[in-house]
């Protein structure tokens, strides 16, 4: 039997050459050997409208709570737009967090984030940590990984290729291990 604790991963960005993306994609890879990283793509996820919503959850929404539900933890990659989440991880959230079963209720969550720019995804984990705890998921504050100039980190066929973020990304998914098993 896989005793290998169930971390779910997904990006606040949906674009293939994503590089949030990438950072899940490393994630995996470096995943310490007591866990084990799906990743989940957000892009078919409709714009939240209870109207569809009364109809019952599209496909795409089923196999997101589905998925997170499965999951013993959560790990988000994510840019910042305009200071604050990009609207398609919020939208994503906001299905998440809909009656009747709350999928992000006690789940324990850890962030990272990277851009081509030098301040990374600062201000979008502090609001995150801001909207997750709306949905009393268990969100670790710490460590911060926020990767500036993501796109010198990686090589052309997408591997991640610094070492000093490999380290951040290690230690950020044994807290989040951590923290899961202590929760259990
Ligand atoms: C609408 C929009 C707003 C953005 N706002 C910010 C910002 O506030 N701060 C920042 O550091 N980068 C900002 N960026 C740059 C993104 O962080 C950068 O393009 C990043 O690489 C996008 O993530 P991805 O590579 O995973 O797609 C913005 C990009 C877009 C498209």
């Amino acid at each position: 039997m896989n005793n290998k604790l169930k971390i779910l991963g997904f990006a606040g960005s949906l674009r293939k050459e994503s590089l949030n993306k990438k950072l899940l994609y490393a994630a995996r890879e470096i995943c310490p050997d007591d866990a084990e990283l799906e990743i989940f793509d957000i892009k078919d996820i409709p714009l939240f409208n209870a109207d569809v919503e009364a109809e019952g959850d599209p496909q795409s929404v089923k196999d997101f709570k589905n998925k997170l539900r499965q999951a013993d933890a959560v790990l988000i990659a994510t840019p910042e737009y305009n200071h604050s989440i990009p609207g398609v991880l919020k939208n994503a959230l906001d299905w998440a967090s809909r009656p009747p079963e709350k999928v992000l209720n006690k789940k324990p969550v850890a962030m990272m984030g990277t851009s081509d720019g030098m301040t990374g995804a600062t201000r979008s984990q502090q609001h995150m940590i801001q909207v997750l705890a709306a949905m009393n998921a268990y969100t670790l504050s710490k460590p911060e990984v926020i990767v500036p100039n993501g796109d010198k980190k990686f090589d052309e066929a997408g591997n991640l290729t610094d070492d000093k973020t490999k380290s951040k990304i290690i230690t950020l998914l044994t807290e989040l291990i951590n923290w899961t098993q202590k929760l259990r």
